[in-house]
């Protein structure tokens, strides 16, 4: 037996206890970085511009020249460039989705970006912006027009509706 063997023996445990200790803080970042999610302030942000035929013709404009090639036409996320992405855009038919985000939390998406998607912080003006939350919130109207979807409102007035039963067996209490 070679005298050094158990100290070289304690070497490796030490090198794996540094491997997971650095993955844990790697994974820790990524995770991070990958939260996309507005701060508190941010979601509560109002926006300042309302949504005026003119307010959606310009953040039409603004789409069509900085969006459109990965969100698409439609802002279904299907723009000629998304299939050369590393990550989907979202869809902005998706009406619980978008119904789920305040201005405030897009604002803040469209200013800081996250990658491949670009910041427009720099790029387009606070105006421009919130004129893009304007124009992008069209895409689930039209979709949900044609497809309502039960909004949150609806549970919500359900009990309200229980008294005035309308089956003819009678109703069930729960
Ligand atoms: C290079 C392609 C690209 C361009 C250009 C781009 N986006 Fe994006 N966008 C993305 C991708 C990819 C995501 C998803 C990012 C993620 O989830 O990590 C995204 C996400 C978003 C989201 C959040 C959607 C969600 O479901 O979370 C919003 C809002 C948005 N983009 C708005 C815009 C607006 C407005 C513009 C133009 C000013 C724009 N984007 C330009 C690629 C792009």
């Amino acid at each position: 037996m070679q005298p050094g063997q158990p100290k070289r023996k304690l070497r490796p445990l030490g090198i794996l206890a540094l491997i997971v200790i650095l993955a844990a803080g790697v994974l820790t970042a990524i995770n991070a970085s990958r939260n996309w999610r507005a701060t508190a302030a941010a979601k509560r942000l109002k926006n300042p511009v309302p949504p005026t035929a003119g307010a959606i013709a310009a953040g039409k404009q603004a789409y069509g020249e900085h969006c459109r090639s990965c969100h698409g036409e439609k802002g279904d996320g299907r723009g000629e460039k998304a299939g050369e992405l590393s990550v989907a855009p979202g869809d902005f038919t998706d009406g619980q989705a978008m119904r789920r985000r305040t201005d405030g939390e897009l604002f803040w998406q469209i200013t800081r970006g996250r990658l491949p998607m670009p910041a427009f912080e720099d790029k387009l003006s606070d105006e421009k912006r919130w004129q893009l939350v304007d124009y992008i919130r069209t895409f689930a109207d039209k979709s949900s027009a044609a497809t309502p979807a039960a909004p949150l409102t609806s549970l919500l007035q359900a009990p309200r509706r229980l008294p005035s039963c309308p089956a003819p067996s009678g109703c069930r209490s729960f």
